[in-house]
């Protein structure tokens, strides 16, 4: 299979997603098919339980929860939860020492049950019921009326269970969960409980099962596209008369674009393969996120026994030796970040209104692509990515047979590995957004004997379930990778953090292209400038923070600046995807051992989802529609005057002037002189005055055309609320993000500001938690007062499922309250 991978490999694709989405039922268009999404009531009790699953057990005293549901997050922080007396070889550290803040310092570890009782009116006799886990963090064993119905291990997959035959139709059912996270299990926080949705699909015996249909385009052109779809029948043995599939291929619009109809022969077994055509394809790209649906319905005779829709997009990706990837016939690099699955304060709980405003933060700085480190991702993230145009890399694993961890997936790996990859594979395979595959992070096994043997295995059940897509991995320890072949097995070798052997290594690997599947892992901290500005390593400090100037990064990563030259004059490097998106919870790198940091330094931007600096970095080079002009640091340094204060400027602009108190300091233009200069403008002799510094930036013709400026803050007076929508669905689960600025009389932002900040949420909705991205901040994100850091924080409400006004008031001692209004229609 690998050989159809090695030189010039087109996969011509289509995909289809399984849309799960509105509930209550979910799909109550047609009579036969009920998804019920199970959100609310469920009971919750952290620790074991004797007779959990029973049916007449009284959970009275339990707490009463809604699903998505991280047990963990409310903490309280502490450095022992979850310590860790680990040497992290991948770091490359010489011995073991204690690493407390690892998993993020929150009480995950150990059992969790919830429970939920079933109403009568869920089945009636003769149906098939079937239960779908997003994800449960983690072992969970499903019970359903006492009786096990069936477990997964893995966390981070999907997976679903059959559980027609325990339960009783027309009677009230209880379901009970199990779930038990094991201490040194993770490198970073993994979230507890039924942190994603869970559905109950109930369907006819004779069906279309969950994740049913796989859909391909074997052929694309400006004229056509031929649309194959293969769908799964299950109880087609109790047919009494024949089985019929009619496919429609629908537009955005809903409008009917084609169909075709056919009977389910003998030699068919239980699967129909229709060929459809789509007349002049509109082709999915992350700047035009086009979607198709195609909606089968199956009758036995003339009787609808089922209808199920699969929502895919039509384009072509190609990837070529010396040549690179290619989207729909237009070369492209990936212009990726890696994220963790959490959602800062709200941790794991899955939140599409959270997912949504992290993916448009991305979108502006120009970012195309994401990596799922180092896992499946929540559905959620898929739907997502297909609508709003993102290029994914699911990733499966950060462990195969050989341990980072000491209770990690190596435990799993034989019993666990090829049902997590064909679950991981069945469930995005239709997805257009999905573009390869990635069957593991830093695996120690690039090393071991045979460690090539495993690719092999893991790719192979890739290639089996879907022949569309090519496979990837971050590989760090070059060396072996090399000389072992390990990278040469794998469709796209992708490395980690090793720009300066990327030519050494297209030169020893047959495919020839390389991904940089992770890069960078620059540390900073949101509006910190440490003085001198110098490249440092490890560096750690007392206030456990890092420099902002973007500077430091550890012993095994570099600047963004590194990379950003290999990609740019090397055409067979295929893109990059940066460490991090987002801050997260656990990973508190370079302050592993210094508690109370919890949470990383990696992010472009911080756990609260502000920009930190490095956000205008790689925007000024990535985001080609808009122009970006960012100064940094902020001019509020009382105590510096006369002391050097490098003044960096992140613009797309070719060339800029910079004025401290009209004063020129003169015109920076980037030159190739070094990677700094070749991407960054840099006044580097700057002496700090208080007063203001302006920025005029030039275009390539020499133009002055944008100018920008920061002020020296006087005392902090006021506050200034910004939300990132100010309309809310009233579905009970929408959120605003509002940002949280302490300000002096004439706005200025006080960066030094760390007033207490008091939230207060009246009207259609709640406050649901607030994050100030400081990593070593051990306030809780859901009580409703935080200090802001900085100068700022984000408190986030929550709407309610009624319309109506929320009036969100943010007050401090000493400074004028905010107050804003928001609509939830
Ligand atoms: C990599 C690893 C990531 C993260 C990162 C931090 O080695 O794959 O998960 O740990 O380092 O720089």
């Amino acid at each position: 299979m690998a050989s159809f991978l090695r030189s010039n490999f087109l996969y011509t694709v289509l995909y289809a997603a399984f849309i799960l989405c509105s509930f209550y039922p979910l799909s109550s268009t047609s009579q036969v098919r009920k998804e019920y999404l199970l959100d609310n009531n469920w009971k919750f009790i952290k620790g074991e339980v004797k007779n959990g699953e029973a049916p007449g057990f009284n959970d009275k005293g339990w707490e009463t929860v809604s699903v998505p549901h991280d047990w963990a997050i409310k903490g309280p922080f502490n450095g022992n939860n979850d310590i860790q007396n680990v040497q992290i070889v991948q770091n490359g550290e010489a011995g073991k020492s204690l690493k407390s803040g690892r998993t993020g310092g929150l009480p995950f570890v150990g059992v969790g049950w919830y429970r939920k009782q079933l109403s009568a009116s869920y089945f009636k006799p003769g149906q098939h019921a079937v239960l779908l886990f997003d994800g449960a963090m983690s072992y969970p064993k499903v019970f359903v009326n006492g009786k096990e119905a069936g477990h997964w291990a893995y966390g981070y997959n999907s997976f679903s269970i059959d559980i027609t035959s325990f339960i009783k139709p027309g009677d009230l059912n209880t379901l009970a969960v199990r779930l038990e996270n094991l201490p040194e299990a993770s490198r970073w926080y993994p979230g507890a409980g039924l942190y994603r949705n869970v559905y109950l699909i109930v369907t006819d015996d004779i069906h279309i099962p969950v994740w049913g249909t796989y859909i391909t385009t074997p052929v694309i052109n400006s004229a056509f596209a031929k649309v194959l779809i293969k769908t799964k029948i299950d109880g087609s043995g109790t047919a009494s008369s024949p089985l019929r599939l009619s496919t429609e291929i629908r537009d955005a619009t809903g409008k009917t674009l084609s169909s075709v109809n056919s009977v389910l022969t003998a030699t068919d077994g239980n699967q129909f393969e229709q060929q459809l055509v789509v007349n002049t394809p509109v082709l999915w790209s992350p700047e035009t996120p086009v979607l198709y649906t195609a909606v089968s319905k199956l009758y036995e005779g003339d009787q609808l026994k089922d209808e199920y829709k699969t929502s895919f997009g039509i384009r072509t990706i190609k990837f070529e030796s010396g040549k690179g990837f290619s989207l729909n016939g237009t070369y492209r690099k990936f212009k990726g970040v890696c994220n963790h699955h959490d959602l800062g304060p709200l941790g794991a709980a899955i939140n599409t209104a959270a997912l949504k405003r992290q993916l448009t933060l991305l979108k502006d700085m120009g970012c195309d692509a994401i990596r799922t480190s180092h896992n499946m991702p929540a559905p959620e993230l898929v739907k997502l990515c297909d609508e709003m145009g993102f290029m994914l890399m699911v990733e499966s694993f950060d462990e195969w047979k050989s341990p980072k961890v000491k209770n990690g997936y190596s435990h799993l790996f034989d019993e666990w590995a090829e049902k997590d990859i064909v679950n991981m594979v069945h469930r995005d395979r239709n997805n257009p957004s999905v573009i390869m595959w990635s069957i593991g992070n830093e695996v120690p096994d690039q090393g071991a004997v045979n460690g090539n043997k495993l690719v092999t295995f893991l790719q192979d059940i890739c290639h089996r379930e879907d022949p569309t897509r090519p496979v990837t991995m971050g590989m760090d320890r070059i060396d072996n990778a090399l000389n072992n072949n390990f990278a040469s097995a794998v469709d796209i070798p992708g490395f980690n953090y090793k720009p300066a052997r990327y030519e050494e290594a297209n030169t020893r690997l047959p495919q020839g292209f390389i991904l940089g599947t992770e890069t960078a892992s620059t540390v900073s901290s949101r509006g910190v400038y440490k003085f001198p500005v110098q490249f440092l390593k490890n560096k750690v400090y007392d206030d456990n923070q890092s420099s902002s100037y973007d500077f430091e990064s550890c012993t095994w990563s570099q600047i963004p600046d590194d990379e950003f030259v290999k990609q740019d004059d090397m055409q067979y490097v295929l893109g990059e995807f940066v460490w991090t998106g987002f801050d997260y919870l656990g990973e508190p790198t370079p302050y592993d051992e210094k508690w109370p940091s919890h949470s990383s330094y990696f992010g472009i931007l911080d756990l609260a989802g502000m920009p930190k600096d490095r956000y205008y970095l790689y925007r000024s080079r990535w985001n080609t529609e808009k122009q970006t002009l960012h100064i940094l640091p902020h001019w509020t340094f009382p105590g510096r005057e006369g002391l050097v204060t490098p003044v960096f400027v992140y613009t797309s602009y070719p060339s800029a002037e910079l004025f401290v108190n009209g004063k020129s300091m003169g015109r920076q233009t980037k030159s190739n002189t070094s990677s700094t200069t070749r991407y960054r403008l840099m006044w580097n002799e700057v002496k700090y005055e208080p007063g203001s510094l302006k920025v005029v930036a030039y275009d390539q013709s020499g133009k002055a055309v944008a100018e920008e400026f920061v002020h020296t803050a006087g005392k902090p007076d006021h506050l200034v609320l910004e939300a990132d929508k100010n309309n809310l669905a009233a579905d009970g689960k929408d959120l605003s993000y509002v940002t949280v600025k302490v300000v002096d009389k004439e706005g200025n932002l006080c960066p030094d500001a760390s007033n207490e900040l008091m939230f207060k949420v009246a009207g259609a909705g709640k406050f649901k938690v607030t994050a100030n991205g400081d990593a070593s901040s051990l306030e809780l994100f859901h009580l409703p007062h935080m200090k802001a850091f900085k100068g700022m924080l984000v408190a986030t409400v929550q709407s309610g499922s009624a319309p109506g006004k929320i009036t969100l008031n943010v007050s401090s001692k000493g400074l004028k309250t905010g107050i804003l209004i928001l609509d939830v229609e």
